[in-house]
């Protein structure tokens, strides 16, 4: 599918953005892991939480569509899940490929998963490897991509220090460490999105957390069904709020936004730049921090983003990038060559997007520094790469752009946020 951008002259509304991506796959591994019924309400039906939710299903796993965002997940508890008897295709879906790993890598079966061209292309061996230091059996081309084989079987507890502040790589250890009799200790170079800890919490695991390090200690063998309502996707959010920024004469209600401290960095930067973003109704939802977002066209001005600020919103910078542009002076963003190994090489296409649109830019190995404020053009066609956040970012940026920019392959928004066009529609005024 082709999509292309349309100039907006203003945007206004009240809109009710999608679940959040990464709770919605973890709400589903941990509700098909307890014993007895979990609802999930607000879960994000998106391709990549809809691959996670049919692996579980090829598990044996009794899962209920009951309405719109509205599930039902009869959990078979830590020991019940059953062979798939196909490959578990992961789609593109890094979160659904590595944190199965690490549940599979503990089960009494074999199993395959793959995925879309660019997931295969991602690197497992950071997952593989502590795997393997747990006694994990897992087989992979060239012992990095997928598919992946693996052979279930009794692992043993790990210390570990991971590399790199990820998600994934921590999130796929915990659940292997739920199968272990020792204790899982992991320690991590910088916070990065700990709602796996909070879930595990709530489920009822021992898990402490003293910094940067976790220790989980199964005492019991046995999760407790929840129910797990999940809020809106601050990922997803970040398109909008942006778009509400850069946009004269905009205002924007968003609701039931999470703002978890280890995934809002976006909205520390939109504060530094001077962005007019206020949070009301704050409170906690199933361990989750939520906010109602009120966003208003601003004037911004350039950053320094960096450090451990990073992980806190690496899903975020390439929309960033977009603010930069039109902030008043040099933004710079470092220490985040981990956007190299996401759904594309985020830096390259970036920087070849920007560049297209007439912003100064310098491409950095862990980032780049971008001079604003420019007035984007449009008038080229870019290919999103499979890269959901990378089609929605043009599209956001073309809402100011007058000759239409043509985005290749804008199939990938329904990875994270199906809804996008249609919430983008709801409040462009044209
Ligand atoms: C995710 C973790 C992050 C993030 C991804 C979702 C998760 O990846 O970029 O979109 O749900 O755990 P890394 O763990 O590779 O940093």
């Amino acid at each position: 599918m082709n999509l292309k951008t349309r100039k907006c002259h203003k945007l206004k509304g009240d809109l009710t953005i999608p679940g959040d991506k990464s709770i919605s796959h973890r709400a589903i591994i941990f509700a098909s892991l307890a014993k007895g019924y979990s609802n999930l309400i607000g879960l994000l039906e998106s391709e990549d939480c809809l691959k996670t939710l049919n692996a579980f299903r090829l598990m044996g796993v009794p899962i209920e569509r009951n309405s719109k965002a509205n599930y039902t997940i009869k959990g078979v508890g830590l020991k019940g899940l059953k062979e798939a008897d196909r490959v578990i295709d992961c789609g593109n879906s890094g979160t659904s490929m590595r944190l199965l790993t690490g549940l599979l890598a503990a089960q009494d079966f074999y199993t395959v998963l793959s995925g879309d061209t660019s997931l295969r292309k991602r690197p497992m061996d950071r997952i593989i490897k502590p795997l393997r230091e747990m006694k994990a059996k897992i087989w992979a081309r060239r012992d990095n991509y997928a598919p992946l084989s693996i052979k279930g079987s009794q692992l043993s507890a790990i210390n570990y220090t991971l590399p790199v502040a990820s998600a994934q790589v921590k999130s796929s250890l915990l659940l292997a460490g739920l199968y272990t009799d020792g204790k899982t200790i992991l320690r991590e170079p910088g916070l990065s999105r700990d709602h796996t800890e909070r879930m595990l919490q709530g489920f009822g695991v021992n898990l402490k957390k003293s910094g940067l390090s976790i220790e989980l200690d199964l005492q019991k063998d046995r999760l407790e069904g929840q129910e797990i309502v999940i809020p809106a996707d601050i990922s997803s959010a970040a398109f909008f709020i942006t778009a509400a920024l850069i946009i004269d004469d905009s205002e924007l209600l968003l609701r039931n936004i999470g703002i978890n401290p280890s995934r809002s960095g976006f909205l520390k930067v939109v504060k530094d730049m001077g962005g007019d973003c206020q949070l009301i109704n704050k409170r906690v939802v199933s361990g989750e921090p939520v906010a109602d977002i009120i966003v208003k066209s601003s004037k911004l001005t350039g950053v320094n983003i960096s450090g451990d600020l990073i992980p806190t919103l690496i899903d975020e910078l390439p929309i960033i990038a977009i603010l930069a542009s039109r902030a008043e002076g040099r933004t710079v963003i470092k220490d985040a060559a981990e956007l190299r190994v996401k759904e594309s090489d985020r830096i390259t296409n970036m920087i070849s997007i920007l560049s297209n649109m007439g912003v100064n830019v310098q491409e950095l190995t862990d980032g780049m520094i971008i001079n604003g404020p420019v007035e984007l053009k449009g008038g080229f066609e870019v290919d999103s790469s499979g890269d959901h956040r990378i089609a929605m970012t043009v599209a956001i940026a073309g809402l100011l752009i007058d000759e239409p920019i043509l985005i290749n392959n804008s199939d990938s928004i329904k990875t994270s946020f199906p809804e996008f066009i249609d919430l983008l529609n709801k409040c462009s005024v044209t």
